[in-house]
C-alpha cells in the first residue's frame, strides 16, 4: 500500500514527530511506502510530492515546523479540486491519506472521505480547540513559551511600575491565554469566550498597583469587550474565511493607560508561540497519534481522527471532531478568576 501524508494550516511544534511516527511504523510493521505531499492540500491538488522514507524522517523528532511544508489551501473552494486530488492520488498509486491539521484541514478531510477518499486525520493546533481530543499537540509547547515570556515580563514590569498586556494566540478559544496566564500568575486573563468588562479590568489593574506589584494582563487575540468590537482586524481573510486578527493588546494597553494614568505597554507574542522545538509532552503525544493513525489506515478505518482521551489514543469520526470547536468552559474560567486583581 502507498500512503500519502500532508500537513495543513498553521504550523505547530510536533508535526515532524507525527510524520516520523507514521512513516517509521508504517514501514516497519505494515510494509507500506509513503509519498509526502507538500504544503497541505496544495500537494495532492497539484501532485507536488517529496520522498518520504526512513532516511527522510531521521533526526526530525525535535525539529519545529514541518518538513512537508504547510498552507491554508482550501481545495473545496477550487473548481474540480476533489477530482484533481483523486486523479493525482490514482496517478501516484496512493491508496490512502494521513492528513495532519486543525479544524480547516480536517474539515476538508471529512468532505473528501464523504466523496470516497480513504483518509485518516491527526489533530494539530496550538490553540487546543479541536473537539474529541483532550489535548492537541503543540498546545503544551505554546503555553510553555507564553509562560516563560510572562515570567520575564513580570520582573521588567515591576521595575518600571508599568502594566504589561501580553497578547497570545487564540482566535475563537482562550486555552493558551487561560493556561499560560494561570501558570505565570497573570493579574487578569481575557478570552474570546467571555466578553470582558473594561471597568473590571481597570479595577484589577489598580488593585495590583496598590499592592506594589505590576499588573500583567494576558489577552487572547480573539477577546473583545462587552460594549462592542474593540478587536482590530486587518480586514484580510484567508481561504477558509478567517479574518486576520491582531491589535486587541495595544487597544487594551491604551485604554488602561488612559483610565489609570499609569504607563501601559503591550507585547504581541505572535508566531514565536508556534516556532521551535516541541516539549516532551508534545513529542510523546504527537508520536503516539502518528503510531495510531497508521494503525487506523492498516485497519481500513477511514473517515476517522485519532485523539487523546484520558491517557488513551482513540479513534473518533472526523465529523465529531470538526462539528464544533472546543472552547473554554465557564467553570475553567472561574478557577482562574480567583487570582484576578
Ligand atoms: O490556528 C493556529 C493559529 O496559530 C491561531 O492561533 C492564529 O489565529 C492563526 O493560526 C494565525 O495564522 P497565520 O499564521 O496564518 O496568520
Amino acid at each position: 500500500m502507498r500512503v500519502g501524508v500532508l500537513t495543513g494550516g498553521g504550523d505547530c511544534p510536533g508535526l515532524n514527530a507525527v510524520i516520523r511516527a507514521v512513516v517509521r511504523k508504517g514501514i516497519k510493521d505494515h510494509g507500506y511506502e509513503f509519498v509526502g505531499f507538500r504544503d497541505g492540500w496544495r500537494g495532492p491538488l497539484e501532485g507536488d510530492t517529496m520522498t518520504l522514507d526512513v532516511e527522510a524522517v531521521r533526526g526530525i523528532l525535535p525539529r519545529g515546523g514541518t518538513i512537508l511544508g504547510s498552507s491554508r489551501t482550501n481545495l473545496m473552494k477550487i473548481e474540480g479540486g476533489v477530482e484533481r486530488v483523486k486523479d493525482n492520488m490514482a496517478g501516484l498509486g496512493v491508496d490512502a491519506l494521513v492528513a495532519i491539521g486543525g479544524e480547516d484541514t480536517l474539515g476538508v478531510a471529512r468532505q473528501l472521505h464523504e466523496r470516497g477518499v480513504n483518509v485518516v486525520g491527526v489533530p494539530k493546533t496550538i490553540d487546543n480547540d479541536l473537539n474529541a481530543t483532550d489535548y492537541t499537540f503543540g498546545f503544551d509547547t505554546a503555553v510553555n513559551i507564553a509562560m516563560e515570556a510572562i515570567d520575564r515580563l513580570h520582573t521588567t514590569a515591576e521595575s518600571h511600575h508599568r502594566a504589561l498586556v501580553v497578547e497570545v494566540m487564540g482566535r475563537h478559544a482562550g486555552w493558551i491565554a487561560l493556561h499560560s496566564g494561570m501558570a505565570a500568575g497573570a493579574n487578569v486573563i481575557l478570552v474570546p469566550e467571555r466578553p470582558f468588562d473594561m471597568d473590571e479590568v481597570v479595577k484589577h489593574v489598580e488593585s495590583r498597583f496598590r499592592t506594589q506589584y505590576a499588573p500583567i494582563i494576558v489577552v487572547a487575540e480573539g477577546a473583545h469587550p462587552k460594549e462592542g468590537q474593540m478587536e482590530l482586524a486587518t480586514g484580510e481573510k484567508d481561504s477558509f474565511g478567517h479574518v486576520r486578527l491582531g491589535g486587541i493588546g495595544q487597544r487594551l494597553a491604551d485604554e488602561i493607560e488612559r483610565r489609570t494614568g499609569k504607563e501601559a505597554r503591550s507585547v504581541v507574542l505572535g508566531h514565536v508561540q508556534r516556532g521551535g522545538t516541541p516539549t516532551a509532552f508534545d513529542r510523546v503525544l504527537a508520536t503516539r497519534l502518528g503510531l495510531h493513525a497508521i494503525d487506523a489506515v492498516a485497519a481500513g478505518d477511514f473517515g476517522k481522527m485519532v485523539g487523546l482521551q484520558g491517557t488513551s489514543i482513540v479513534r473518533v469520526d472526523l465529523a465529531e471532531a470538526t462539528d464544533t470547536l472546543k472552547t473554554v468552559p465557564a467553570e475553567r474560567y472561574q478557577e482562574a478568576e480567583t487570582f484576578f486583581g
